[in-house]
């Protein structure tokens, strides 16, 4: 079952219970000026004015946070070290993760552009919680040719060919043209979420998106059988869910 929530985001957070949640991703706007559908704005008076209000719906949605459940943020690099030591304080933080991407568009000039984002993994309890490590292993890659053999064991046997990811995540950013590219400035590829939800929920557990917009993580969600709620204040951004995400249902 698929949500679909209508709503600006501290009224669509009080339609979730508390402790209900096992997994919360949120991707707000970021406060750069972006041009979403409907004109919601992405821009604020000051960073100061900013924080303030994504604080505000931040403290309410870890009470919809199960006692073992997870989550993950997303935001600038100039934003995300306040969030960090805000969160730092609430939950605990397991990954600061970087997902790097590369760009054809303009590069800039007179400095090293900015070519990630960060994205903490935070838990409401230290030890006990939803880590898949098994469904998302990686291809080691050692530089070798041949295979590699660990003569530190005995007998001495080959390297292992696959890893848990570590915290620096290549994916390309979603672009024109690519099958899952529905028009929106901020559109999260699908490979991305999919290696959160697989990590840090099971199958049948609730997936909480605040800030759903192209609604990426529903269709993730969808097909790895999670049961997803997403809080959008657009409603063209909802009405394509409503029509394209498979067994959803609307609460307006
Ligand atoms: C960074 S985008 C999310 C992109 C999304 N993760 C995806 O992959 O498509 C932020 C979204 O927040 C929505 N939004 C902005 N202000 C909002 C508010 N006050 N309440 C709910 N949604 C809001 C915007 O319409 C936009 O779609």
């Amino acid at each position: 079952m698929n949500k679909i929530i209508n709503k600006d985001i501290f009224l669509g957070l009080n339609d979730i219970d508390n402790n209900s949640v096992d997994l919360i991703f949120i991707d707000p706007p970021y406060n750069l000026k972006k041009q979403y559908a409907d004109n919601i704005s992405d821009k604020w008076e000051s960073q100061d004015s900013y924080l303030e209000w994504l604080f505000q719906w931040l403290e309410i949605c870890l009470n919809k946070l199960k006692p073992y459940g997870s989550l993950y943020i997303m935001n600038t690099t100039q934003n995300m070290p306040y969030i960090d030591i805000y969160l730092q304080k609430k939950l605990h933080i397991k990954s600061r993760i970087v997902w790097a991407y590369d760009s054809s568009g303009v590069q800039a000039k007179r400095f090293f552009g900015s070519l990630y984002e960060p994205i903490l993994f935070c838990t409401k309890n230290k030890s006990k919680y939803t880590f898949n490590s098994h469904d998302i292993l990686v291809d080691t890659i050692t530089g070798a040719k041949r295979k590699l053999v660990d003569h530190r064991k005995n007998p001495p046997t080959l390297y292992n060919e696959k890893k848990v990811p570590g915290n620096v995540w290549y994916f390309p950013r979603v672009r024109y043209l690519m099958p899952e590219y529905i028009k929106h400035p901020s559109q999260k590829p699908q490979i991305l979420l999919e290696r959160i939800v697989k990590a840090s929920s099971n199958v049948n557990d609730t997936v909480l998106d605040l800030f759903a917009g192209t609604f990426s993580l529903g269709f993730v969600c969808n097909k790895l059988k999670r049961n997803y709620i997403g809080i959008e204040l657009s409603s063209t951004y909802c009405k394509y869910a409503l029509e394209n995400l498979p067994n959803s249902i609307l609460d307006k």
